[in-house]
């Protein structure tokens, strides 16, 4: 069974985001599709970026577990908010933070907002940066509007047939993408990755 982490990128006190990344945990227990973790960035409570950990003396043990963590996951899902029409700073700090530990890790993107655009401006964006960091995001998201009114502070989903549809075409996409990835389809004779 493969392994998925869940980073939630909200550190926000009251937070809505992260009911979310509950209920993608639960949807994948629920469903037996993946063993998951949520990588939760409040609990980190990273500082400021100031160095990446390849460059760091002395990375702090929360450091280097977060990177052990996204370098052994078969795949990853972010949940952000969108502030201000991107993502967070808490989450940009934790990708700069990293580099080889991204290259070619499959990611799904949930972003969500309490207004009815479902943070679709923050989603360019972090496609963007995931793209020069060479990791693979997936073509299906998890957008999600008004989420205060979508999920309970349990990570239950208000209306759960119709989330769990929408949750089932963005988590099979993810697993089809980890597949792929993982398959060495040519020959090592014929070329080497
Ligand atoms: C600093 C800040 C900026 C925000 N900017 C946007 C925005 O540009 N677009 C939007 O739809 N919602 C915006 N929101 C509302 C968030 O979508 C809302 O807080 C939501 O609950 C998700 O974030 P959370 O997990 O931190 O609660 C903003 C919220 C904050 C705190």
């Amino acid at each position: 069974m493969y392994h998925i982490s869940i980073i939630s990128s909200s550190i926000r006190n009251g937070r809505k985001s992260h009911n979310v990344a509950q209920y993608l945990q639960k949807y994948l227990t629920e469903n037996k599709l993946a063993t998951s973790e949520i990588l939760d960035l409040k609990s980190y409570n990273f500082p400021v970026f100031d160095e990446r950990l390849q460059f760091q003396e002395k990375p702090t043990a929360g450091t280097l577990e977060f990177a052990e963590k996204i370098k052994t996951s078969d795949g990853i899902l972010i949940v952000t908010p969108e502030y201000n029409g991107g993502f967070p700073a808490s989450l940009k700090n934790v990708i700069d933070l990293l580099y080889a530990e991204w290259e070619r890790k499959p990611i799904g993107i949930s972003t969500v907002s309490e207004g009815e655009y479902a943070g679709s401006q923050a989603l360019i964006f972090l496609q963007f940066v995931l793209w020069k960091i060479k990791a693979y995001t997936i073509p299906a998201t998890f957008p999600i509007a008004k989420v205060q009114e979508q999920f309970d502070d349990l990570g239950n989903a208000v209306h759960k047939a119709e989330t769990d549809e929408l949750a089932s075409a963005f988590i099979k996409e993810l697993l089809w993408s980890i597949k792929l990835i993982k398959k060495e389809s040519y020959p090592s004779d014929v070329i080497s990755f």
